[in-house]
């Protein structure tokens, strides 16, 4: 192990899910159903049945199963040593329609008890607030976050949440990779784009609502939870210039842009200047309410979040407006690849935190990263994922490098630490964790949970506080 000194003494190590790919449990306890529960292969690119439709299979209906077996799963955490953990709370729990005057109660002691769990062993709780699960009915009924009246419906569970859990989270996240908008518009928004011609109209329309309510979160947050901290939470694996042609470089510079636009108006408060021109050239118009500019102007996020798996390469000319990165792009010849074509590129984190850091000069949080990919037992029956060993500690060592450059980065949470489902593709065998679940890609398994290698391994990177990699 490399001896290294910079992590904070406060340093949040952690693990990182969200409801839909775990907790299973779809319509029990009161739930509603969500969008993710109506998608067939993977929330984010799938198949979108708007309704469950019998014979199909819909990976988020008992997912991990880790709505009854929370316990033994925090359990686990604790052996390894977490300090925190996020997870999402699964919106339609609360409000099973979304648009409901009343919360479910059911879904609140649910939230309540998980969260003492995670307490009992000094875990910190991290919460998301929206991630990709909207309660299917604000999708049906009103068309998702296109409608202003998801501003009121959102600000509602966001109050009661806050309220309910005041004393057990200091950390929040307003919503999950809000940049990708443009890319999954209905996974992140609840939108169905049925025209292109207007699609941009619809996003950037919808996108004012979203920071409408990212400013009444904030509020919320700071007036009923003293010390609380309001995140925005985005995907920025980074976008490189395909050469250096000035041609290149520029496109990418303004193809970045399309995620920073998220953070600069939570962050910043204002609509970036650029954002203009872009209206202007198709013909968007944005209707705005009277306050709303000085409403997201006066209440800010207090950090970003934001998850990091890859980077990509953009050359001119190719499609821009309706991309935001990820894994669009041309080829890096410098880069590895995951078995799912990701690429490796642990010096695009610590880049992408200062890029960050010097722009917005507020707290960092990692709150996903990790490596998807299959595992195989050996022969005594163990998981050696010494390629996700790999892949994580080449990347603390980034992030490493960019506490000393000088960026303030709160934490880090390892994306999946127990096995879940993919968000891509619905597969349970893009596994993420370092303890492995039983269960296929088809559904079957027995779901007991197993520690691989990488367990041992990240539980002594967390006891030496980062100092043994
Ligand atoms: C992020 C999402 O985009 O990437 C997660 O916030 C998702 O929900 C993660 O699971 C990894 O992607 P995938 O497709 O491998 O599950």
């Amino acid at each position: 192990p490399i001896e290294r000194q910079a992590f904070p003494d406060d340093f949040l190590w952690g693990g990182a899910i969200a409801a839909n790919q775990a907790e299973g449990a779809w319509n029990e306890g009161g739930k509603g159903p969500a969008i993710s529960d109506v998608i067939r292969n993977g929330i984010v690119g799938g198949q979108f049945d708007g309704e469950v439709v019998e014979g199909h299979y819909y990976a988020s209906h008992e997912a991990i199963d880790f709505y009854h077996r929370y316990k033994e799963d925090i359990a686990l955490f604790a052996e390894a040593g977490l300090k925190c953990f996020r997870t999402s709370i699964a919106w339609s729990r609360i409000y099973p329609n979304g648009d409901d005057e009343v919360p479910n109660e059911k879904g609140l002691q649910f939230y309540d008890d998980l969260f003492d769990e995670l307490l009992k062993y000094g875990i910190e709780p991290v919460i998301t607030i929206s991630h990709f699960e909207i309660p299917l009915h604000l999708i049906t009924a009103y068309g998702g976050w296109k409608n202003r009246k998801l501003i009121d419906f959102y600000t509602r569970y966001v109050e009661t949440i806050l309220t309910r859990y005041k004393d057990k989270i200091k950390y929040w996240m307003n919503f999950n990779e809000i940049n990708h908008f443009h890319t999954i518009p209905l996974a992140a928004g609840g939108i169905l784009i049925e025209d292109e011609e207007t699609k941009l109209q619809t996003i950037y329309q919808a996108s004012h609502h979203v920071f409408v309510a990212s400013a009444k979160a904030a509020k919320l947050c700071h007036d009923i939870i003293p010390d609380g901290m309001m995140g925005a939470m985005l995907s920025l694996s980074p976008i490189y210039p395909h050469t250096c042609h000035p041609d290149d470089i520029f496109e990418s510079y303004q193809l970045r842009r399309r995620s920073l636009f998220y953070s600069d108006v939570m962050i910043r408060g204002v609509y970036p200047s650029y954002v203009k021109r872009i209206w202007h050239e198709h013909g968007i118009e944005v209707e705005m309410e009277e306050g709303d500019l000085s409403f997201i102007k006066e209440h800010t996020v207090d950090y970003l979040g934001f998850s990091y798996y890859r980077s990509s390469t953009h050359q001119a000319g190719m499609p821009i407006l309706g991309n935001t990165g990820g894994i669009i792009g041309k080829d890096n010849p410098y880069l590895e690849k995951t078995e799912w074509g990701w690429p490796i590129d642990p010096q695009g984190l610590r880049y992408v935190c200062n890029e960050l850091y010097d722009r917005y000069n507020i707290p960092l949080f990692i709150v996903e990263n990790g490596f998807g990919g299959k595992d195989e037992f050996n022969a005594n029956g163990e998981i050696e994922d010494s390629d996700r060993i790999e892949y994580i500690q080449k990347h603390l060592i980034k992030i490493n490098e960019a506490i000393m450059d000088g960026c303030e980065i709160i934490g880090y949470t390892w994306w999946g630490p127990i096995d879940i489902v993919s968000a891509g593709t619905g597969e349970m065998e893009k596994r993420y964790g370092f303890i492995h679940v039983d269960k296929d890609n088809r559904g079957k398994g027995t779901l007991n949970r197993t520690k691989k290698k990488s367990f041992q391994w990240y539980k002594q990177v967390i006891e030496s506080n980062g100092k043994s990699i």
